[in-house]
């Protein structure tokens, strides 16, 4: 299987007054094409800033990140935006909807970003698929919060990336609406091959990956393999 993902050495450190905070402690693990994995661990261990680094949506301190085959530190700002717009969706924890723009236009703006037009059919079955066909005109101010994350995970579906990064994807969600959230996300991985990194508290989701990475203090603290995982909680 062709490499997703190749984190190496990764370290990120923060200024705080005169001393330095490491935040990532020399991180490495390697995904391939089609890889569910799942990032855990106590608030403050570095998921998110881990999930952003791999996504290349921040620079590290020390190490490297290869995404879908590009070296993303060796990239110019422009150049990593368009590797995330071809290959990569982002699901964030605090949602990052744009407030002036409908739920459904949210959607579009990152087939748009790519050049792609009449994407709207598209976008509003993607949000059909999330359960908020009728809320297409919604602004996010209109939506709850576990609305916003579904508008948020319909947008980072619609280029259908290679690999999909996904913070907290149903911590704001009731039980049955996340786990429908889940249900689609692993679908996704089924049917279209895209690989996914989950960071989650929740560890009925985390059993679902084939992987689990979890971190403490910045550090990987254990890296277990689960085969056929997904398979076992789809028949449990
Ligand atoms: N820009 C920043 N400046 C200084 N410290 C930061 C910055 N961003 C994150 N940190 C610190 O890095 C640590 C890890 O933060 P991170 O958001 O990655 O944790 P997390 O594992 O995602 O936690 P949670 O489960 O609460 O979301 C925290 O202690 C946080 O305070
Ligand atoms: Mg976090």
């Amino acid at each position: 299987m062709s490499s997703v993902l190749s984190v190496k050495n990764l370290t990120k450190t923060f200024p705080s007054g005169d001393r330095t905070i490491t935040v990532l402690d020399n991180v490495s693990f390697d995904l391939s094409a089609g890889d569910t994995c799942a990032i855990v661990g106590p608030s403050g261990s570095g998921k998110t800033t881990l999930l952003g680094l791999s996504a290349g949506l921040d620079n590290p301190t020390s190490g490297s990140v290869m995404l879908c085959g590009y070296a993303i530190d060796s990239l110019s700002e422009d150049e990593r935006a368009a590797v995330r717009s071809e290959h990569v969706g982002f699901i964030f924890q605090t949602f990052r909807l744009i407030p002036t723009l409908t739920a459904l236009e949210n959607v579009m703006v990152p087939a748009e970003l790519r050049g792609r037009s009449h994407v709207g059919d598209e976008a509003r079955e993607m949000l059909a698929s999330v359960g908020l066909a009728d809320r297409t005109h919604h602004y996010p101010a209109q939506l709850s919060g576990g609305e916003q994350q579904r508008v948020g995970i319909a947008r980072a579906f619609i280029n259908r990336p290679d690999i999909l990064f996904a913070d907290e994807p149903t911590g704001n969600l009731d039980a049955d609406t996340g786990s429908s959230i889940e249900d689609l996300l692993f679908k996704l991985n089924a049917t279209a091959g895209t690989a996914l990194v989950i960071v989650t508290h929740n560890p009925s989701l985390a059993r679902r990956a084939n992987r689990i990475l979890k971190l403490r203090r910045g550090a990987i603290e254990l890296d277990e393999l689960q085969q056929a995982a997904s398979h076992v909680s789809q028949s449990a």
